[in-house]
């Protein structure tokens, strides 16, 4: 039976337990896409709190591929320097980090503003971001193939200790995927197959890129949870031949935006049976690969770690909004104080990204000021 604290490796990377930070845009990147200061802090808090892998936020790979504001770049070397510093810094503190590269495709917010249009696989209107992408021509592809290559190339270079490739949550890859938002009739469209391409051929180009020994992750959807997008069973395709192509791990999440209430962050997990929501799926497809399994969705206590590890749902555990709360959580638990996580799922915290302080987990915040007053008061 996989417990927690046994370690785990992968691709040479060695990972001291099975818990991941999963990928969380923490709106502290400089306005030009550089890692500041008070983010390489709180990915150091990450690792001093025994996590035992970091994935950054999502990292453009592209400038017309930027989603939103105070978001890590990825898209030029100028970025090294700093990256560089802050795997230094997680490095010192015994942690493992990889970034997560992306193109946001149509869910850009930050494209139009520097007067360029949006890209996507087809000129699908997308309701909720109030726009339509421009159709990408077959040397875009290629152009976007090789800039998530070029990005991958930085990562290493910058001393991160693994790459992971966002094809989930209604991003470019993911939009690719979706029979809905890729109704293209050339060979990046149609069957699963050609709809997969993309993804594909960005895993070859990225694999080139850093060699055989450098662990390349990939984020994708178990499912769409939106009428007409990616099914379960084009995931276990996609996840199936990733396997045979050689990635390292695949961390399964799922739902887009456009999928509300069934969307990644689901509101209200009250208890562990509302926990990893995805779990059913991630059990389908685990059958059917070799590779690890990283599992994300509602994970809150050690009741539903253990159940996620022992029912054969996946190899590691990986949690965002909880460690927003408590970047501390692993070691709490590792030293015997088994309180499930303190994260109310309220999401909240996506509001607190785009203020200037960035991600905090604002309940806790407000219950701390309350405190305070009382304090002065009493
Ligand atoms: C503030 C915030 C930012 C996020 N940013 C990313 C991101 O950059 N990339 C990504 O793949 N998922 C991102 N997510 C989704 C999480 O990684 C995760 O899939 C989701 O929150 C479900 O896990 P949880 O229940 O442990 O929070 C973000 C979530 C939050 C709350």
């Amino acid at each position: 039976m996989t417990e927690l604290f046994e370690g785990i490796d992968i691709n040479g990377m060695g990972l001291e337990n099975r818990s991941v930070r999963s990928a969380t845009w923490m709106g502290m990147a400089e306005k030009d896409g550089r890692c500041s200061t008070r983010l390489m802090k709180r990915m150091e808090a990450l690792a001093r709190g025994e996590v035992g892998l970091i994935i950054t936020g999502f990292s453009y790979v592209m400038p017309n591929g930027q989603a939103l504001g105070g978001q890590l770049g990825i898209h030029d070397d100028v970025m090294i320097p700093n990256l560089s510093r802050l795997t230094k810094r997680v490095h010192a503190a015994h942690g493992k980090i990889a970034m997560q590269i992306v193109h946001a495709g149509v869910q850009t917010v930050m494209s139009e503003k520097r007067d360029q249009p949006v890209w996507g696989p087809s000129p699908v209107h997308n309701k909720l971001f109030g726009k339509t992408p421009k159709a990408m021509t077959q040397r875009e592809i290629k152009e976007t193939v090789q800039a998530f290559a070029r990005a991958a190339e930085r990562v290493k270079r910058a001393g991160f200790d693994a790459v992971q490739l966002h094809g989930a949550h209604g991003f470019l890859v993911s939009q690719f995927l979706s029979p809905l938002t890729n109704k293209r009739t050339d060979k990046y469209g149609g069957p699963v197959e050609n709809r997969a391409r993309f993804l594909f051929q960005v895993y070859r180009a990225v694999r080139k890129r850093v060699g055989k020994d450098f662990p390349v992750l990939i984020k994708l959807n178990t499912k769409d949870f939106v009428r007409g997008g990616l099914h379960e069973r084009d995931a276990l395709f996609v996840a199936k031949r990733l396997d045979d192509m050689g990635i390292d791990a695949i961390e399964l999440s799922g739902g887009t935006p456009a999928a509300g209430d069934l969307g990644p962050a689901r509101l209200k997990i009250r208890n562990a049976d509302e926990e990893a929501y995805f779990s059913p799926f991630a059990k389908k497809i685990r059958r059917h690969v070799s590779v690890p399994i990283i599992l994300v969705g509602g994970i809150r206590s050690l009741k539903g770690v253990h159940h996620v590890l022992k029912s054969g749902a996946a190899d590691l555990v990986s949690m965002a909004r909880p460690f927003i709360r408590e970047p501390n959580l692993i070691k709490r638990w590792k030293q015997g104080d088994g309180k499930k996580a303190a994260c109310i799922s309220c999401n909240q915290c996506f509001g607190a990204a785009r203020t200037a302080e960035g991600v905090h987990c604002v309940v806790e915040r407000r219950a701390k000021t309350k405190k305070k007053r009382k304090g002065k008061s009493a």
